[in-house]
């Protein structure tokens, strides 16, 4: 799938399949992903028809992946915008700095894994859209 939002993309991880030994998956930071890793957090028992996300970072990268299940991502740079199903294991989504995300979709057993470039910082949190607009130069 083409990603048409800004610096965001899918990323493909390593994945070495052995039938019934099962599968193993993996990334190398300075390999696969170009950004140091300062957190990691992951998300699960998610309700039917919870919305989560609603927001942008001002500084923060961060890839995420579904383990388990699925769900359903939108993404807006404040021009563009698409939703993106991640319902495999070995898929990752970036997504930048100054990217609007939502997370809907998810199923009951959904595990979301994210690796993100820096640590826990509420003020790296813009949680209002027309603020977000501003901040990333779509609107006066
Ligand atoms: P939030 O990022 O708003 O979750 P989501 O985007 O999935 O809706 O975080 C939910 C709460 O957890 C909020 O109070 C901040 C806190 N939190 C941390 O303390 N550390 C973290 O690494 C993250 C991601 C959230």
């Amino acid at each position: 799938m083409q990603i048409t939002v800004n610096n965001c993309k899918l990323i493909d991880v390593c994945t070495i399949d052995e039938k019934d030994r099962g599968i193993l998956s993996f990334f190398e930071v300075g390999k696969h992903i170009d950004f140091p890793v300062k957190r990691i957090y992951w998300i699960y028992n998610v309700g039917k028809n919870i919305k989560r996300g609603g927001h942008a970072h001002k500084n923060t990268i961060q890839v995420l992946f579904c383990l388990q299940g699925n769900i359903n991502i939108y993404i807006d740079d404040g021009v563009n915008n698409m939703n993106i199903v991640l319902d495999k294991p070995n898929q990752g989504l970036l997504i930048s700095p100054m990217i609007w995300h939502d997370m809907k979709g998810f199923s009951r057993d959904t595990i979301i894994l994210v690796f993100a470039s820096e640590h826990y910082d509420a003020n790296d949190y813009i949680r209002n859209y027309d603020e977000f607009l501003k901040l990333a130069g779509k609107k006066e």
